[in-house]
């Protein structure tokens, strides 16, 4: 009944104990901001390498033809939205194992996996159960890295530690910095490795370094947190996956935050998973356990559509050959796009040597600016690039902004 609407309270005074008066601005997202600007910018030759998703020639982020075709059958096919557990969608989280950890530990009752909202929802679930195993607290992190690991591990309650391990000058790795950084670690303490396409440079480790930093870690005891959020972007499905089996082989324990969201193109739908790998079937046990309360505590049970999805295309061999397809596609459209760039000016020429949709270009902040302000340019104000925002015929546009700006 309308009438029986509570007036809003009339008083106007402000309260020096109000709760939210402590609170202090945060600043936005500094991305979102650049997508806001980008909008609003009425230039029709505008070029967009600020956001993290996926674009195809044409400059369109699509939903894949695996993605619109398995929606359809799950409108024909589903009888219910009743609840399910804090694990989420079981079907979906065991298609993954083999693809994320390979088909030997996926049979392995060591390998416990839940699914989450996005790879964002698997990492926070991580730092959660490393948090509640109390000794367990410190995360190394090298930088760059994405911006939000440290809000997500610090809004667990993790300490993080950060170190170097890449120098934007030089395009190259700080692999013996790496190692210095995680030869001083202590035992227990957890490492945040980007799994492939590493978000913001685009380099990874190769198979030696990978298996350097494998027995590193098995003999001083430290757990890796494997990010693995782009399969599939890199060097291919497979390839992609061969850090993760790496470390896999040689440590007594690890987790995996995976993203469905890049890979089936989902991005909105929160599809994701995580996975720990614990020393034996008791420890396997408990950690899943831990991973249900952590779960029911943040988001009592993830959103099930993506997975849903997912699950539908990995149950289909013609639907999962048709995304392998689509994935090679986008693949193998960023890769030449990155030759295309290193062929035509010196300043991306490192480009064709990493990999993925991310690079980190070497320029400094008026460049950037002056990019966005004279050209249409935009990109994050680290000097990220989304080399998939790059549609066809941008190349010389961007190559020649890029020579003016810069004076050469
Ligand atoms: C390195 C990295 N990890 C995790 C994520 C999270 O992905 P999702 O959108 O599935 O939460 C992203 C997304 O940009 C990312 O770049």
């Amino acid at each position: 009944m309308q009438g029986s609407r509570r007036t809003p309270n009339a008083r106007t005074g402000t309260s020096q104990h109000g709760l939210f008066n402590a609170l202090k601005k945060q600043p936005p997202d500094p991305l979102l901001s650049l997508i806001a600007k980008l909008r609003d910018d009425p230039r029709q030759e505008k070029i967009d390498l600020g956001v993290g998703v996926y674009r195809d020639a044409s400059g369109i982020t699509p939903v894949m033809h695996c993605v619109k075709e398995a929606e359809r059958l799950l409108l024909a096919m589903q009888a219910t939205k009743s609840y399910l557990g804090s694990e989420g969608d079981v079907g979906f989280v065991n298609l993954l194992k083999p693809m994320v950890c390979g088909e030997a530990f996926a049979r392995d009752p060591r390998l416990v996996g839940v699914q989450t909202p996005g790879g964002t929802g698997a990492l926070r679930l991580a730092a959660d159960v490393i948090a509640a195993s109390v000794a367990r607290t410190k995360i190394w992190l090298g930088l760059p890295s994405w911006p939000n690991h440290e809000p997500i591990f610090s809004a667990a309650g993790l300490t993080i530690q950060t170190y170097r391990s890449f120098d934007v000058t030089t395009q190259q790795l700080l692999f013996d910095d790496t190692i210095a950084a995680l030869k001083s670690a202590q035992p227990g303490d957890v490492v945040l490795l980007h799994g492939c396409c590493h978000n913001p440079t685009g380099s990874d480790f190769d198979v030696a370094q990978w298996a350097t930093l494998a027995k590193l870690m098995a003999t001083r005891d430290l757990v890796p947190l494997l990010d693995f959020a782009y399969q599939g972007f890199g060097r291919g499905f497979e390839p992609d996956a061969t850090g993760i089996g790496i470390v896999l082989e040689h440590v007594g324990e690890a987790l995996v935050a995976y993203s469905c969201d890049k890979n089936f193109g989902l991005y909105r739908e929160r599809t994701g998973a995580l996975f720990a790998f614990t020393q034996d079937a008791p420890a396997a046990d408990r950690v899943y356990s831990n991973m249900l309360s952590a779960a029911r505590a943040n988001w009592a049970m993830p959103p099930d559509h993506g997975a849903a999805v997912v699950r539908l295309i990995l149950e289909s061999d013609e639907l999962r050959r048709d995304w392998h397809q689509e994935l090679e596609d986008m693949r193998s459209r960023v890769a030449s796009v990155r030759q295309e760039l290193a062929a035509a000016d010196s300043l991306f020429a490192p480009l064709v040597l990493q990999c993925g949709m991310f690079s980190l270009l070497p320029i400094d902040s008026v460049v950037i600016a002056r990019l966005q302000a004279e050209h249409g340019i935009y990109m994050a104000g680290s000097g990220r690039i989304n080399v998939a925002g790059i549609r066809g015929g941008d190349v010389e546009r961007l190559v020649r902004a890029m020579r003016g700006v810069r004076g050469r």
